[in-house]
Order: C-alpha cells, then structure tokens, then sequence
C-alpha cells in the first residue's frame, strides 16, 4: 500500500514540467561536457603519441650519423652501449640470418611493418624476477647487406594513463547523471509541493470555504508572485460574494415588510367584505405600496448598474456646474415649500468626465436629503469649485447631522437612521452617491456643518 503511494508520488514528480527541464538541460549539459573532454582528451593524447615520434626520429637521426661515419661496427657499437643506459628505449639490430647483434629485446617482435616503416608492437620487458608484457612504437630500417634495424620507444605508460583517464572521464559523466538526476527528483518534488498546496487550498474554496488563501513561501519567485496574485483575487471574490450576500439579505429583509402590510390589508378587506369605496381605498394603497416597491427595485437595480462598472464605457466629457445648476433648480419650489432657503454657489465652466444620468441622480439624492433632514428655517448649500485636484461638489444643510459613528454605514443599502423614520424613504439614496462616487472614481466624504451635514464629491483632476 505504502509502495503503491511512493509509486504514484514519485510518477508524479517524473512527470512535472520541472522535471523535465532538469532532465533537458541534464542531457544538453552532459553531451556538451561529453564533447569537450573527448576534444581535451584526443588533443593531449595526440599531442604526447607526436612527442614520442619526434624522440624516435632524433634517435634515428643520431644513430644514423654514426652509421654513415663507422659502418655496421660503429652502430652495433653505439646501440649496445645505448641499450644499456636508456630504459625507455627499444633497440634490435640482427644479422641477415636473424642473429642477433646488439640490442635489448630477444627477438624480432611479431609485427607487420606499415608501408611508411613505422611498427606498433610489444614486447617483454624484465622487471625483476618476472617480465611484463610492454606496448612500443618505432621504426624499421632495412640497411645495408640486408642488416635489420628496429629502433622505438615503450609507451606502456602513456597508454596506462590514457586508458586511466577515459575510465575517469566515463565515472564523471556517470555521476554526473546521477547527481543530475538526483537534483531533479528535489527540485521537482519542492515544486510540486508548492503546486499541491495551490491545488489543495482551490478544493477548499471550491468546497465553501472562503477564507483560505494559498500559503506563501516568501522566497519572491515566480510561485509566490502566482500564489499573491491567486490570493488577491481571492480576497476581491470574497469581498464580491459578502457583498452579494448582504444585499440578497436586505432585499428579502427590507421587501418583506412592505408586500406582507399589503397582503394583509386585502385579507382583512375580504374577511370583512366592506363595501365598493373601501375596496377601492385597500386598492389605491396598494398600489401605492406597488409603486414605492417598483421604486425601491429600481434604485437596487441602479445601485448594482453603478457598482458594477458595466457603464463605464458611456463616460464623456460633461459641464458639470451646467449639471448641477440645473438639478439644483428642480429642488427650488420643494425647498420653498418647507421654509428653507436653498444658497447656489456654483462656479461656471467646471467640466468632468462621467456619466450625465448618473451624477444628476446623486447631486439630487444629495439634495433631497438635505432638505428632507434639514429643520423649518434652516438652510441648504450647493457649491462647485475648480480646486487645483479636481471639481469639488459640496452640499450641505443646517439640520440633525448624522454622528461621526454612524457616517459609513449610511453608506450601505436600506440603513436608515432612527431618528428620520418619521420621513419617507428607503435608506438608498446615498448607496447610490457612493456607487456613483466610485464609478467616476472620485472621493465622498461626509463631515460636519456645525450644525448640519455636510458632504463633498472630489472628482480627479480632468
Ligand atoms: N442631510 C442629512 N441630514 C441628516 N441625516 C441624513 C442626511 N442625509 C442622510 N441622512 C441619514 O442617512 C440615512 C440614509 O440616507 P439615504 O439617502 O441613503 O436614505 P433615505 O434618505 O432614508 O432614503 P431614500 O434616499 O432612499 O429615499 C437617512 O435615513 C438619514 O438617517
Ligand atoms: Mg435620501
């Protein structure tokens, strides 16, 4: 059983990619040092084989000179007395019958001389009790009246450590498979480890858990830039679906209410079976209830548009202080109406990019709940500035104010707070200015007018 998983585990480490660019490079790496140390080995080598040959023909050369001034005698001389003292050396000179004359080898070695009079050969070399069988290279020279002469050097030794060295260079390519490979099977398993963590921690999210993020070795390679990245997506995934989740809630919530006040208004108008007029009244309420859920819907639907970016592409260019002069005169005759005085401030000729139908409904938001909170004989501002950062939209008003405390969570979707419950509405209207805000990627602040609310809209420099 346990065989069978380090099977599967070690099939797996052999068939990741780290694996096999640790197995390329180990063949390309291995072939190139193979190449160079044959170059390195066949030039030493034929270097030194040269140097022996040159050595034979100096030798020749000398015994040559001495033949040509004292005949046969002079070389039988000069190669007995050669044989003596150079060990490295090989020398026979024979008679025309084969006897021999001078020299330190037995007999004749067995060998076919080449055409260019060079011979390889061995030959048994005494070394004390025993002899040992030598390689030799050197030349032969038929001379005169048919005297042989063999004149070459032992190269047992330069062929030892020839042999020596190919067997060394052979261990070294071997091992350094083996190392390679070695190496391989770690860095392949290190990086599986790593993937597998990955892998194991998407199962998890994938199984509802989103929480998880993919661990990080801190290393700052490549992995650890892919598990950031997979983590900040994460993290953005997460914020969506809690964000989802929390308007699916404050819809069923916030909805609940309305439509079960309705249902039953009708069944108390059936059990009690008034007449014509009162169902007509349980009518128009309802349908006023319809309408006010067909608005709510509508603004949830406007928020999410917003939030979503989908309208980003309609953004152009607009004359934002003709904009806000224009919704802010719509609110004139309301604002009348209740008995507050409604101040315009708008500097002319302040342009930005955004979405015409978008900001009209937040500077509108903005200023219903300005008049809707303030107080009987308070006022309202409206104020457009071309600050050095970007247009600046201020509304503010002189009524309750809303606590430092409470000023973000205003922000989200059905809040209301208990003090307005006596006004209509439905807690959307600054979602709205704050989706708004963030589409156009400009800045909302809500601060205190001292007394009153104050809130400003910083858009980024045209
Ligand atoms: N100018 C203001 N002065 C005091 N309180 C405010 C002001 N503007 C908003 N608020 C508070 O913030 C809450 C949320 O405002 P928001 O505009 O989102 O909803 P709403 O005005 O209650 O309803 P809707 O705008 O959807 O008709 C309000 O219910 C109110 O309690
Ligand atoms: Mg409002």
């Amino acid at each position: 059983m346990a065989r069978g998983i380090a099977f599967v585990r070690l099939n797996k480490i052999l068939r990741t990619t780290a694996f096999r660019m640790a197995l390329g490079y180990l063949a390309l790496f291995g072939l190139s040092s193979l190449a160079l140390m044959a170059f390195l080995f066949w030039t030493t080598n034929g270097l030194i084989a040269r140097q022996t040959d040159d050595t034979i023909r100096a030798e020749i050369t000398g015994l040559a000179e001495q033949y040509r001034r004292s005949g046969t005698t002079g070389l039988r001389n000069i190669v007995a007395e050669r044989s003596q003292n150079q060990r490295s050396s090989v020398y026979l000179l024979t008679t025309p019958t084969g006897r021999l004359l001078a020299g330190n080898l037995d007999s004749w070695p067995a060998v076919q001389t080449q055409p260019d009079g060079w011979v390889d050969f061995t030959f048994e070399r005494p070394v004390g009790a025993t002899t040992e069988t030598h390689r030799a290279r050197g030349r032969h020279f038929s001379l005169r009246g048919d005297f042989q002469l063999l004149v070459g050097r032992d190269v047992q030794e330069r062929v030892e450590i020839g042999a020596r060295v190919r067997q060394s260079l052979i261990w070294a390519l071997a091992l350094t498979v083996v190392l390679g490979l070695i190496g391989g099977l770690l860095m392949s398993r290190n990086m599986l480890s790593r993937i597998d963590a990955i892998n194991r921690t998407s199962r998890d999210i994938m199984a509802g858990d989103l929480s998880r993020r993919v661990p990080v070795a801190g290393t700052g390679d490549e992995l650890d830039r892919l598990a950031s990245q997979l983590n900040q997506m994460l993290a953005q995934i997460e914020r969506l679906m809690t964000a989802m989740r929390q308007v699916t809630d404050n819809v069923a919530h916030d909805l609940r209410s309305p439509l079960t006040r309705m249902r039953s208004r009708m069944e108390v108008a059936l059990m009690e079976g008034p007449g014509v007029a009162d169902y007509r009244d349980v009518l128009s309420a309802s349908i006023e209830d319809s309408d006010r859920l067909l608005k709510t819907f509508n603004e949830l639907l406007k928020i999410a548009r917003a939030e979503s970016g989908s309208e980003a592409a309609d953004m152009k260019e607009l004359d934002l202080s003709a904009l806000v002069q224009g919704v802010g005169e719509l609110y004139e005759p309301v604002a009348e109406e209740k008995g507050l005085t409604l101040h315009f401030d708008i500097a002319g000729g302040v342009t930005s990019r955004g979405i015409e139908p978008l900001l009209s409904q937040a500077v509108a938001n903005l200023l219903d709940n300005a008049i809707k909170y303030a107080d009987a004989g308070g006022n309202a501002t409206v104020r457009l500035t071309a600050e050095e950062n970007g247009p600046v939209l201020m509304v503010a008003d002189t009524g309750p104010g809303i606590p430092a405390a409470e000023r973000e969570r205003v922000l989200e979707r059905f809040v209301r707070l208990d003090a307005s419950r006596s006004e209509a509405g439905s807690g959307l209207g600054l979602s709205l200015v704050d989706a708004v805000a963030r589409l156009h990627g400009a800045e909302l602040v809500l601060e205190d007018n001292n007394p009153g609310l104050r809130v400003l809209i910083s858009f980024a420099a045209p």
